[in-house]
């Protein structure tokens, strides 16, 4: 008998033991697994940390401000200009994206009118910045490929812009269309005082000619230098792509313009002539920063040269300068082959505005009778 309760004691025992492992080993996988599941969250954390945070405060400065979010609603209520990435970015070794910002982040717009915001994407030593654009809603705001927001109806959606490279890191901007006439925008750039230096007018660094504009009939700077050379580098580039982009017309002097306008009068009239052709002194192309291209008719629009054109011209510093839906600004009808040349910044800035030169200075072009 007493070796039986010997025995029981020892079971139970045994029993007790068994228990406390069991539990020990439970405890020590609950552990294990808490440990990993917090080193899985400090791991997206320190994805998303490689890029900058900015506190609201800096909320208002539209370049500088870059700020991650991880719930979409956030983002799109911040009025920061707002670049998001999300775990798993590609490496931030200097060859990849890391970072897009807009000049803008929210923009109200009325049907038909077009924004563009520029876009900066980080490091400069990225090699791919192609940009991927989407909307949220196409019927109430669309999007081309190269960011040119269009409203279509009244409603409010998200223009998205993403990497290419790096298709987790974006940025988004707001729109609102409106039904009334608007009143859009963001970052235009008002119109500044204009100088004129005997009698040519310069507005924000610009020489202007245009039927609000006019050059003394002594003005005849020839074709000028940077704007050859610089014609001569794209039409290089575009040769390197197996399109042929030439010089049909450059500069022209007062007395040039004058015959040919004078010829267009005597053959279709003064009203039509207006409407392609500048006065003598009116001209862009006595500035000699304006160049007509190949065939200087309308079928240059459906050539591969034109396609390219509307890409790279501004990588050039040359702007498509009488596009076709500005002609009520412009005073001229559409001529995609006359590209006036304004340095790559400004050009730049200009094209992904959207905007014609008139519309990005703030003036008119308008003959005074
Ligand atoms: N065709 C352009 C408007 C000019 O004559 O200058
Ligand atoms: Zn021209």
């Amino acid at each position: 008998m007493p070796n039986k309760r010997v025995s029981q004691q020892t079971y139970k025992r045994r029993r007790m033991v068994a228990l406390a492992v069991i539990i020990l080993l439970l405890i020590i996988i609950i552990c294990l697994i808490s440990s990993a599941c917090s080193n899985k969250s400090s791991n997206t954390v320190k994805g998303k940390s490689t890029i900058s945070t900015t506190p609201a405060s800096s909320a208002t400065q539209p370049f500088s401000s870059v700020s991650t979010a991880t719930s979409s609603a956030s983002q799109k209520t911040s009025s920061t200009v707002t670049t998001t990435a999300i775990s798993g970015t590609l490496p931030d070794d200097g060859s990849n994206v890391q970072s897009i910002e807009l000049s803008f982040n929210s923009v109200t717009l009325s049907i038909g009118e077009s924004q563009m915001p520029i876009v900066t994407m980080g490091p400069d030593t990225a090699e791919d910045k192609s940009e991927k654009w989407s909307s949220s809603d196409a019927s109430i705001a669309s999007v081309d490929d190269v960011g040119n927001i269009t409203g279509v109806k009244a409603g409010t959606c998200y223009i998205t812009v993403a990497s290419v490279n790096n298709p987790r890191v974006y940025a988004e901007v707001k729109v609102t269309v409106t039904d009334s006439a608007s009143t859009s925008s963001n970052t235009s750039l008002s119109n500044t005082a204009a100088t004129n230096s005997g009698g040519v007018t310069t507005i924000q660094g610009i020489v202007i000619a245009n039927k609000s504009y006019p050059l003394p009939q002594g003005y005849d700077p020839g074709l000028d230098a940077t704007t050859k050379s610089q014609f001569d580098a794209l039409s290089a580039a575009a040769a390197a792509e197996g399109l042929n982009i030439y010089l049909a017309s450059g500069y022209r002097s007062y007395s040039t313009q004058e015959r040919i306008y004078n010829n267009y009068v005597a053959n279709y009239g003064q009203e039509s002539a207006d409407t392609f052709s500048a006065r003598p002194g009116y001209s862009e192309h006595q500035t000699g920063l304006a160049i007509d291209l190949n065939s200087i008719d309308d079928s240059f629009a459906d050539t591969p040269e034109y396609t390219w054109l509307v890409k790279h011209a501004h990588e050039y510093g040359f702007i498509i300068r009488y596009p076709a839906d500005k002609v009520s600004i412009t005073g001229y009808k559409y001529e995609p082959w006359h590209i006036r040349y304004l340095g790559v910044d400004t050009a730049t800035a200009v094209y992904k505005s959207g905007k014609c030169l008139e519309e990005y200075l703030g003036i008119n072009s308008q003959y005074a009778n």
